[in-house]
């Protein structure tokens, strides 16, 4: 049985992609740190799954990486840990230097050390797989090309900072050592078990709270939407054919501006959760922008669906419908994360944006 060590397996993406491993018959040994945006209801599936390992820590203790590695050899380590949001980028910058930079860094460096003393066939079939994002290629005007993997990299974000900083180290590990790595640059995911904080979350959220929809600037920015499904298959995929030192993008085709979703995601609650005050689209509100707020991401995924196979299974105007309908039909899971954290959150991120 192939075994892989997941880490951030308790996020949002991670949890989907432990998920559909374990379908697939691979043995996980989860390594999470259990932040705010992790949660052990993600995995709730895999409650008593002999094949599911869940280890509470940080990629950044060596002597914790080591030890599971030491035990569990795994066949591929799939980083997905990290600090996501940008917003919290923007108020705590080195949270995200710590997990992104350092703690990527920690970890390569104790999976190359271990990599070092396997025999050749074992160490040529490794890989060591980190998620990245498009953030990364900064931000692109309307009429741009979208991101290939040859634009070069741009951030403007302490996260996306962050995740270049770590894509570098990652390929840095690749040229200087050998390791066997690969790269994905992802757009903006969405869809079940996504930590409400994120646009399409929080703003199903809100509205079921009839709170304010706050949309930062005009809305006018454009981001590409893929569902997290899609998303983790195309990990799967790299990791199955992808060419160790190669990096590949993953995009939905589905660009839309920011109000453009927010709308979608009011006309699929007044039908499914309709409101005795009238439509939600009403609940918008524009609040003052995201500093450095990226105008536009765009994804061409022409390298991994022509050298890989992959495309998206999910549009987005479906994909929405049962992301809303997930959200709806599971109350406990929100009540869970809507933590005093969540509530202390919301009020540092939009109480001065009025
Ligand atoms: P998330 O914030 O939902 O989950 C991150 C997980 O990592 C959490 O479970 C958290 O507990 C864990 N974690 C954080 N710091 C850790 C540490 N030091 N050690 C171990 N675990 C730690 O994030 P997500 O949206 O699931 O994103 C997963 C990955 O995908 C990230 O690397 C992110 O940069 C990347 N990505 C996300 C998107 C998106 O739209 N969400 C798009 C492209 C790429
Ligand atoms: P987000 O989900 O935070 O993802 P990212 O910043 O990684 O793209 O935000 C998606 C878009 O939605 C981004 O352009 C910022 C915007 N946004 C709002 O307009 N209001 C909000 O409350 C949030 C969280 C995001």
């Amino acid at each position: 049985m192939m075994c892989q060590l997941v880490t951030g397996g308790a996020g949002f993406i991670g949890s989907c992609y432990v998920l559909q491993a374990r379908k697939r018959g691979v043995r996980v040994i989860n390594l999470d740190k259990l932040t705010y945006a992790g949660n052990m209801d993600n995995l709730d599936a895999l409650r008593g799954d002999g094949g599911h390992v869940f280890v509470c820590g940080d990629i950044g203790n060596a002597e914790l990486v080591a030890h599971l590695l030491d035990s569990y050899r795994p066949d591929a380590v799939v980083n997905f840990a990290a600090e996501s949001h940008v917003d919290r980028s923007i108020m705590d910058p080195e949270a995200f230097v710590r997990t992104n930079v350092l703690g990527t860094s920690t970890l390569l460096r104790v999976v190359k050390d271990w990599w070092h003393t396997l025999p050749p066939q074992t160490a040529a079939a490794f890989r060591f797989l980190h998620i990245s994002t498009d953030e990364v290629y900064g931000a692109l005007q309307p009429g741009d090309e979208p991101f290939a993997e040859t634009t070069p990299y741009s951030p403007n974000s302490p996260y996306s900072a962050s995740k270049a900083a770590a894509d570098h180290l990652v390929h840095a590990f690749h040229e200087t050592y050998g390791l066997p790595t690969l790269v994905t640059n992802c757009s903006n995911n969405y869809g079940p078990r996504q930590f409400p904080e994120k646009l399409i979350p929080l703003m199903i959220l809100n509205a079921l709270e009839q709170k304010a929809l706050p949309v930062y600037g005009k809305g006018a920015n454009i981001r590409d939407w893929l569902h997290v499904e899609d998303h983790c298959a195309a990990v799967a995929r790299v990791l199955e054919a992808g060419q160790p030192g190669r990096k590949y993008n993953i995009g939905g085709h589905a660009e839309r501006a920011n109000l453009d979703v927010v709308r979608a995601v009011c006309a699929i609650l007044d039908d499914m959760a309709p409101s005795s005050q009238g439509s939600y689209a009403r609940l918008i509100t524009f609040v003052a922008d995201r500093p450095g707020h990226d105008f536009r991401y765009a994804i061409d995924s022409t390298r991994i669906t022509e050298e890989l196979g992959w495309k998206p299974k999910h549009d987005l105007d479906s994909g929405l419908l049962e992301t809303v309908r997930w959200y709806l039909d599971n109350a406990a899971w929100v009540e869970h994360v809507r933590s005093g954290a969540y509530r202390q959150w919301l009020v540092r991120n939009y109480a001065g944006r009025a």
